[in-house]
């Protein structure tokens, strides 16, 4: 017999039977009741949890009807809202005119609109379905252009979930468990901006450290200079917990590719297209990539889009970077990201994301003095984050760390917002760039409600099981 939660989910019965027939579907059902009876004996009840029964502009509504502010944002693909009716249009209407053929019109007008605003001259384009494939045709492309063989990314690092972004990611290395003999290219580099900082070394020599270890100790004790092919960063890690780098290090890194002839291949996937409150993460520090990733808001949170933009000779002369699939670049996703970069010149999106951000920092300003579970905030315009600790402080406990950013995700849940927090130490939140201030502010007053909550209440739900959703 199946236990039951609890607890209802969130929002209700509707939400919770529907969650429930997942436990015969998805991945880990067999484990669920087993895993809730465990850590029922233990005093702990099951997370919240909600079904979306529907989602339009700044809000989402759960199946019973209660209505969520959404940080979430579809993990950051909604830039100018859920389900914006222009963008619905556009694709709607790209789907009656082509269908799913290749040769339409929209793919040269949206790689011709890219070229323009890319952060740099960056005219050639190639499409992709999702970041995904988007980050893998990068690295190929990177590989066949320099005839090198190893590509360098970066600890805690997310690229996608696919093999290729798998092994070249370092999120979690359970992701890339039966995958290690996968990996043999892959050189991966310490990331200077972590909880995990060596001991004695302030942040800026870590940064010297971890500009060395690029520099010197990868040519020197792991493969020869002139088979590296490439450098991949995020300008600003995301699912990595929001860590927003320094000028110093990502001009570092530039000056390091070009002095050793490697290419610089910038995952935009997350940061670009405004999220920072510029048009791309990269504007942030005053340097060029040579390749850059783009994808979730160039499908205006509509229609699947991604690609590649590439200096002119890297896929301008460049026979065996094959990349793309049946689905890259299809009619609705190109008139999807049409629409959006329309939207985003008519409506000032970028610069609104960006006075967004800043209210944002504004109202988080103070909440690391004032709560004793937030450790950082780190946003970067609206890549937000707060960094959630174990109030008693005890440094290295890092599954308790978790639980904490777990449970206030929970509260928050219970106060109608809907956030990011994915096993990690984070509460990570991506509103849509066009989000009205007033719910901006109302959603982080909840979550320091939310966190206050919790620094009072102590946790409540620690590993309870997740019901099964397929992810
Ligand atoms: C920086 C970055 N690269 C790549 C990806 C993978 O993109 P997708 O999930 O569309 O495949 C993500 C997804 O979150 C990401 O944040």
């Amino acid at each position: 017999m199946q236990a039951k939660p609890p607890f209802p989910a969130v929002g209700g019965p509707k939400s919770q039977a529907m969650l429930e027939r997942g436990i015969p579907l998805f991945r880990n059902g067999l484990r669920y009741a087993q895993e809730l009876e465990r850590s029922h004996q233990r005093g702990y009840r099951s997370p919240r949890q909600i079904i979306i029964g529907r989602a339009e502009g700044d809000f989402i509504w759960d199946l019973d009807g209660k209505r969520y502010i959404d940080f979430q944002n579809g993990w950051a693909t909604n830039p100018v809202g859920n389900c914006h009716p222009e963008v619905i249009e556009a694709v709607e209407a790209a789907n009656r005119t082509w269908g799913f053929h290749y040769d339409h019109p929209l793919r040269y007008e949206l790689a011709e609109q890219l070229a323009e605003i890319m952060p740099g001259p960056l005219p050639r384009f190639s499409y992709e379905v999702s970041g995904t494939e988007a980050a893998e045709a990068a690295v190929h492309t990177a590989l066949a252009y320099t005839q090198r063989r190893h590509v360098i990314t970066f600890a805690s690092c997310y690229h996608g979930m696919g093999l290729g972004t798998k092994v070249l990611s370092a999120l979690d290395p359970d992701y890339g468990r039966y995958l290690e003999a996968w990996s043999g290219g892959v050189i991966k580099a310490p990331y200077p901006f972590s909880d995990h900082i060596p001991a004695g070394m302030d942040q800026e020599q870590y940064v010297d450290f971890c500009l060395w270890f690029l520099d010197h100790h990868i040519p020197a004790a792991v493969t020869t200079r002139d088979n590296i092919a490439a450098i991949m960063i995020e300008p600003g890690l995301a699912e990595g917990g929001n860590w927003i780098p320094t000028p110093r290090f990502i001009q570092g890194v530039r000056e390091i590719c070009d002095r050793n002839g490697w290419l610089l291949i910038v995952d935009e996937v997350l940061t670009g297209l405004g999220r920072t409150g510029r048009m791309w993460g990269i504007e942030h520090y005053d340097v060029e990539p040579d390749i850059l990733v783009v994808g979730k808001n160039l499908s205006g949170g509509i229609a699947p889009c991604a690609g590649i933009a590439a200096r002119d000779e890297i896929l301008g002369d460049n026979p065996h970077a094959w990349s793309g699939s049946t689905f890259a670049g299809t009619p609705a996703g190109c008139a999807a990201g049409l629409k959006t970069l329309e939207l985003f010149e008519r409506d000032g999106v970028v610069a609104q994301a960006a006075h967004l951000g800043a209210v944002a920092a504004e109202v988080m300003a103070d909440w690391e003095s004032r709560h004793p579970i937030v450790r950082q905030v780190r946003s970067n315009g609206l890549l937000m984050g707060v960094s959630i600790q174990d109030p008693e402080g005890q440094a290295g406990r890092d599954e308790d760390t978790v639980w904490f950013a777990r449970e206030v995700r929970s509260q928050l849940l219970a106060r109608g917002v809907w956030a990011i927090s994915d096993r990690e130490e984070n509460i990570r939140m991506y509103p849509s760039l066009t989000m009205d201030e007033a719910v901006l502010r109302e959603g982080l007053q909840h979550l320091e409600e939310a966190i206050a909550h919790v620094e009072a209440n102590g946790l409540t739900v620690k590993d309870a099981p997740d019901l099964p959703t397929g992810l």
